[in-house]
């Protein structure tokens, strides 16, 4: 099936690795030019390079999407750079996990900016433009952790709030041309789950609940971005996809 994404051009947020890196990379394996952004720039720069280097279209930018001058040029660079911008991918995210007696307010803060802040200004980045052109795909990565995570209160209202973003600005779009989803990921192997000192732990907690006797890799949640960004999926908007493997809750 081809895609029809060949020559748009995407932002993924939070790509110099893991689920963001592959997806980039994906994306740009359909024909797509990419802007691969991150608060690690060096990181976002080599990510970018790997694309080009396999024939690939990418630049790396530097940006906290905390912040909306980052965001404000980070997202002119990829138009300077490809003429447009036709898809964003909100993916940036992070986990400060504490019980909550034992959270501080920097760690709510922070899990909270980055997820729902982070959102907010991309999006206004990038809206106005794709409404001119009449054609958009937001994604937002949120988290099968939206249900609720013990440890995780901050990250669960983050990813929880930011369904409710996705089901709202869908609403607001959906006669510009623009769809907003969002997938919600379970367990998914990345470098940064392997190096967690209770890795061994966290995965077999998780192939235990999965309903599939696997877990999760990133191009899994790729393939699930490239789906949502395709024309194909024009009739799709203001959903939440479960990409976990079967586990719910
Ligand atoms: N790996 C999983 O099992 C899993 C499960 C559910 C949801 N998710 C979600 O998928 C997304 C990607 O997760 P991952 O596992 O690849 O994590 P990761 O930590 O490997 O990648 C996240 C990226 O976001 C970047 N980032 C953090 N703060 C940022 C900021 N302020 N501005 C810009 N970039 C920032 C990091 O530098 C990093 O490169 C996240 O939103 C995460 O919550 C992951």
């Amino acid at each position: 099936m081809d895609l029809g994404l060949k020559d748009r051009v995407a932002i993924v947020t939070g790509s110099a690795r893991g689920i963001g890196a592959e997806t980039a990379r994906m994306l740009a394996s359909e024909g797509m030019a990419i802007v691969v952004s991150d608060i690690d720039g060096d990181g976002a720069v080599a990510a970018a390079k790997a694309i080009a280097d396999n024939g690939g279209k990418a630049i790396g930018v530097r940006c906290d999407v905390r912040r909306e001058e980052d965001v404000r040029a980070m997202a002119g660079a990829g138009r300077d750079a490809f003429g447009r911008i036709d898809v964003l991918v909100n993916n940036a995210g992070l986990v400060k996990d504490r019980s909550l007696l034992k959270m501080d307010e920097t760690d709510w803060d922070l899990v909270l900016d980055v997820t729902l802040k982070g959102a907010f200004h991309c999006c206004r980045a990038v809206l106005p433009a794709m409404h001119e052109r009449k054609w958009g795909r937001i994604i937002n990565i949120t988290s099968r952790a939206l249900f609720g995570n013990p440890g995780q209160a901050n990250y669960s209202s983050a990813k929880a709030g930011l369904v409710g973003f996705t089901r709202a600005l869908s609403l607001e779009q959906a006669r510009n041309g623009i769809t907003v989803n969002a997938i919600a990921p379970g367990f998914i192997e990345t470098e940064y789950i392997q190096s967690l000192p209770n890795y061994a732990h966290v995965r077999d907690n998780a192939l235990a609940k999965n309903a599939v006797p696997f877990g999760g890799e990133p191009r899994d949640i790729a393939s699930a971005v490239a789906f949502l960004a395709s024309a194909h999926a024009r009739y799709i908007t203001g959903t939440t996809l479960f990409v976990t493997g079967g586990r719910y809750g």
